[in-house]
């Protein structure tokens, strides 16, 4: 958890000899995509695995800070009552008067007041705080309660080119409301022998919605974190990954670095943080992987 696996001078992808990339393919070009002439509307991707501690919030504010770098205007929304995503840009939540839960319980509350710009240019953060965790019990009764979220992201899509939703490692009402607002999904999974436990029962979850409640989701790719290229054992799972899930994994994997835990509590994205770190051109790779897959703008 704590080793620092890249090496000075490593490159993010750690390429082999074989000229095969870490999932075992080949890796191709990902270009810097041209600057956007105009903004907007925005594509919404929801960052989602029901298992804890995989590396959701990490990659939606090291995505976010990444595609923001690209001259993105990115939205990350805090969908976790433990409020990690909005810790992890700086923003602090518990006095907050509009936050995610204001926006899905309260019809009257404005989207535009919840958010927050963070340090990061271009990047703004709708926080959260443990009032949210009172939410999927209040919402229960509640009329068409899967599209609060859908609701609440509206108004302000077209001031944005991505929304990036952390959600919480559960499958509940608020994960529900993550993916009908969704056009696609990111899951990531860590680079450990349980990876795959549980990925099942997620991609049943996503089905589900799209069949009942969102027909355009989809999902965009699966992001193994947390790769220790040393280990025989990373390489392992992330060729089972492969084999289960074939070009819906990302060719960019992300290593396990005490850089992230670090960049936490300084409450900034790697790419700030460390910026000539292999782990922050990794993100920057994911970015510019998702940009060349149509997944984001
Ligand atoms: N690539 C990585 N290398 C090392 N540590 C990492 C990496 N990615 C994330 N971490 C650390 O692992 C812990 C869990 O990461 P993170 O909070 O992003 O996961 P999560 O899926 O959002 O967790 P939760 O399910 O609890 O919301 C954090 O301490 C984070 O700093
Ligand atoms: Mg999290």
């Amino acid at each position: 958890m704590s080793s620092d696996t890249s090496a000075p001078g490593q490159t993010a992808l750690d390429v082999p000899s074989t000229g095969l990339g870490p999932t075992g393919r080949p890796v191709p070009e990902f270009p810097v995509p041209p600057p956007l002439a105009s903004h907007g509307p925005a594509r919404v991707i929801a960052m989602c695995n029901q298992k804890g501690g995989v590396g959701k919030t990490t990659t939606t504010i090291n995505l976010g800070a990444a595609l923001a770098e690209l001259g993105r205007r990115v939205l990350l929304v805090d969908f976790d009552p433990q409020g990690a995503l909005s810790a992890g840009v700086g923003v602090s939540a518990h006095d907050r008067e509009t936050t995610v839960y204001t926006l899905l319980v309260d019809r009257s509350a404005r989207t535009r007041d919840a958010i927050v710009p963070t340090r990061v240019e271009g990047m703004d953060v709708v926080p959260a705080n443990i009032d949210l965790s009172a939410a999927e019990v209040q919402l229960v009764a509640e009329v068409a309660r899967e599209n609060l979220l859908a609701r609440a992201l509206r108004p302000v899509l077209d001031d944005y080119d991505v929304v990036l939703v952390d959600c919480q490692p559960s499958l509940g009402l608020l994960t529900v409301n993550a993916l009908t607002a969704a056009h696609g999904v990111v899951i990531p999974l860590e680079c450990e022998y349980f990876a795959l436990r549980g990925v099942a029962l997620l991609v049943e979850t996503i089905d589900k919605v799209q069949d009942r409640l969102n027909p355009r989701l989809q999902v965009d790719g699966i992001l193994a974190t947390m790769y220790d290229s040393r280990t025989l054992h990373s390489r392992e799972v992330v060729a089972r990954v492969v084999e289960a899930f074939g070009d819906q994994v990302f060719h960019t994997v992300v290593g396990r670095t005490v850089k992230f835990p670090d960049a936490s509590v300084a409450a900034e994205p790697i790419t700030t943080y460390a910026t000539n770190h292999p782990a922050a051109a990794s993100y920057r790779q994911l970015a510019r992987e998702l940009v060349a897959r149509g997944d984001a703008a």
